[in-house]
């Protein structure tokens, strides 16, 4: 499996429409969004009322990343508002098993993320609950920066506690992705990357293609 996701966090938001049709022509099989509520990360980047929006743009899945510190708020209205998975940090405060059984009983794919520097193991009681596991593999908060080392090992440990998972549960990565960095982190397991700043900065369908064709 491969799923390239476009993170419209690099978008044109004065042209937004016209980025997400370039991009869903190019083939992006689905879009991330990242809310960001300036207390579980510095910045802040739209609510989900940019859900509204692309869903009113576009009929592929919506991959909801919620850096907040009160996910199990924004749940019922992601749900209402048609996403179809949402992705909730292992680090917030109380931990995310409210939030994910929410996702779940809201008829949505619960997703767990985890900051690069959270150990994997962090996972294990959550996997029973969840569809994906999304491996930071820059620091939360802000599009544009590099791909860390040791992530391609970390995807492929990740891998391998998977394997004894109770059902299949996808690894997601998301930061720093590029026609570069992408094939090591296809290699290592990732079956569903994240690119911001490497779709949407520059020609959006070549960059796709490139992507495409660096796996
Ligand atoms: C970072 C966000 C990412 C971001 C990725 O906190 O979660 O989704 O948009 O951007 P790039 O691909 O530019 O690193
Ligand atoms: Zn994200």
């Amino acid at each position: 499996m491969f799923e390239l996701c476009a993170s419209i966090l690099a978008a044109d938001f004065a042209h937004l429409s016209r980025d997400v049709q370039t991009a869903e022509a190019a083939g992006v099989d689905a879009f991330h969004i990242d809310i960001m509520d300036g207390h579980f990360v510095p910045a802040i980047s739209f609510g989900t009322g940019m859900v509204r929006t692309m869903r009113s743009l576009t009929h592929k899945p919506l991959d909801v990343h919620l850096m907040v510190d009160r996910p199990l708020d924004f749940v019922a209205e992601l749900a209402a508002l048609g996403a179809e998975r949402v992705s909730v940090h292992a680090e917030v405060p109380g931990g995310p098993g409210e939030a994910l059984a929410a996702i779940r009983a809201a008829g949505m794919q619960a997703g767990l993320v985890l900051n690069p520097e959270t150990p994997l193991e962090t996972a294990t009681p959550y996997l029973p609950q969840i569809g994906q596991l999304l491996l930071m593999t820059v620091q939360p908060g802000r599009g544009g920066q590099p791909y860390l080392p040791g992530s391609n090992a970390r995807i492929a440990a990740a891998k391998a506690m998977l394997a004894t998972a109770p059902h299949p549960v996808t690894i997601q990565v998301d930061g720093g992705i590029t026609a570069r960095t992408l094939p090591g982190a296809y290699q290592a397991g990732a079956g569903s990357v994240v690119s911001g700043s490497a779709v949407f900065a520059g020609p959006i369908a070549f960059n796709v293609r490139a992507l495409r064709y660096a796996i």
